[in-house]
């Protein structure tokens, strides 16, 4: 069976997971696969120099597991994860895979018929950052020592990715994200089947 795959990438709190949970409603047939949920325990992160430990690099996560868990989905896309809004046997599965370094793990270049990336201000950023609370918590500091720099090194590796990726303003609002990644999809939806009707 065919599958239509998505990439919801960004920056940390830029709103990818907001963003999936609001498209999972709306998709028909969709399931979602968080990056969050792969990273390892924190006997097995990095520390650096300064004592932080090395969370925002693709080292810290399980990406085999993560890999095993999307090739799991292929192999039978049309069962769900999750129960979602109106599903039928015709529609296309789809699967829409979020996190924070996504674009940058080569084994999952080919797999992307869709890709987005959420972006927001350094400001806006650790603000956000700061009202969440973490396990373990962040460290005074490691926002601007480790979370941000490492955010702009992934971003500067994006520069050579050779497919379309749609840069998505994350200060807009969730209701302006959702439709404006709605309407894209519908368009792209229908011309890869006909037959791909989305739930109104
Ligand atoms: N469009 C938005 N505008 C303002 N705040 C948002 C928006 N989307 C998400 N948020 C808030 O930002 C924080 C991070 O959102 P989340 O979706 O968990 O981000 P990510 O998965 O990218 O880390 C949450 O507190 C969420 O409520
Ligand atoms: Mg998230």
């Amino acid at each position: 069976m065919k599958a239509f795959v998505i990439g919801i990438g960004g920056v940390t709190n830029g709103g990818k997971t907001t963003l999936a949970k609001n498209l999972q409603k709306r998709l028909p047939n969709c399931s979602v696969i968080s990056q969050d949920d792969f990273f390892k325990p924190e006997s097995e992160i990095e520390k650096d120099k300064n004592g932080f430990l090395q969370y925002d690099v693709l080292e810290a996560l399980n990406m085999d597991k993560m890999m095993a868990a999307i090739s799991s989905w292929m192999e039978n896309p049309g069962r769900s994860l999750e129960p979602t809004a109106g599903s039928s046997a015709e529609e296309m599965p789809i699967l829409i895979i979020e996190g924070f370094l996504l674009f940058n793990y080569k084994p999952l270049d080919a797999i992307w018929n869709r890709s987005y990336f959420l972006t927001i201000p350094y400001e806006e950023c650790k603000r956000r950052r700061s009202t969440r609370v973490y396990e373990p918590p962040d460290p005074p500091g490691y926002f601007d020592g480790h979370v941000w720099p490492m955010y702009l090194k992934h971003r500067q590796e994006m520069d050579s990715v050779t497919w379309e990726v749609v840069y998505l303003d994350g200060t807009k609002s969730e209701e302006d994200l959702f439709s404006e990644v709605y309407e894209d999809l519908t368009q792209k939806l229908a011309n890869q089947s006909p037959s791909t009707v989305l739930a109104k």
